[in-house]
């Protein structure tokens, strides 16, 4: 795939491309992953198409999403994909969400740069003012992972999510504006092309 608008030091974010149906097929329906989202269903090709073609079109103001693939800087592999939810006009706030599609890329450091690429996106190129996110308690990677790109945690859901048998609890945690900038001024990159 070869353009990409945003870089990270080793993954790029660019568009979703309707090519990547396959990659997503190979990935999505992993037991590993899924189990730190929130739906477990399968997901068939036929509504993940369906997905797609909605996804490969969002426009983050008048839908409220904006998806965009992950993929390594160096060898443009799929490796996930970052959205912006729920984009609100007023408010200028959203909801973050990331999934490294397989398991044999997580730990490598994927996470934590796309992370950090999506949030100067929400704040340099949408103009957000906060950034929020919901994450299972007990997906302590994840946890860190935000933590280390500094949203803080302001609250737990008690038993918000049943998962794999249990009602477990999830963290809500939130990034403003201010606090970004103060490391990523305007003009600032996270990574070069
Ligand atoms: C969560 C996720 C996005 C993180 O991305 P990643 O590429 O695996 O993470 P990174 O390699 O960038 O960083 C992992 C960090 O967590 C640490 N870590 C790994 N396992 C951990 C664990 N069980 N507990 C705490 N920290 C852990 C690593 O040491 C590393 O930190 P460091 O760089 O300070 O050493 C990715 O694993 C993923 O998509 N998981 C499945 C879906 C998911 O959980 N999505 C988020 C839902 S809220």
């Amino acid at each position: 795939m070869g353009w990409a608008m945003y870089s990270g030091q080793i993954v790029r974010l660019r568009a979703l491309e309707m090519t990547d149906l396959a990659n997503i097929m190979k990935g999505w329906n992993n037991f590993e992953m899924r189990r730190f989202l929130a739906s477990m269903l399968p997901m068939s090709e036929n509504a993940e198409r369906e997905w797609l073609d909605r996804a490969t079109k969002f426009d983050p103001w008048r839908d409220g999403n904006m998806v965009l693939a992950i993929e390594n800087k160096k060898t443009s592999e799929f490796l996930g994909t970052t959205g912006l939810h729920s984009i609100s006009r007023q408010d200028r706030r959203a909801e973050f969400g990331i999934a490294i599609h397989d398991p044999k890329n997580f730990g490598k450091g994927y996470g934590t740069d796309a992370t950090r690429v999506m949030l100067w996106v929400g704040f340099h190129v949408l103009g957000l003012n906060a950034i929020y996110l919901h994450a299972l308690a007990h997906n302590s990677r994840a946890l860190h992972v935000y933590e280390k790109n500094h949203f803080k945690r302001v609250g737990v859901l008690r038993q918000a999510l049943f998962v794999e048998g249990e009602f477990r609890d999830t963290v809500i945690m939130d990034i403003l504006k201010s606090d970004f900038m103060k490391e990523y001024p305007p003009g600032s990159k996270i990574g070069e092309p």
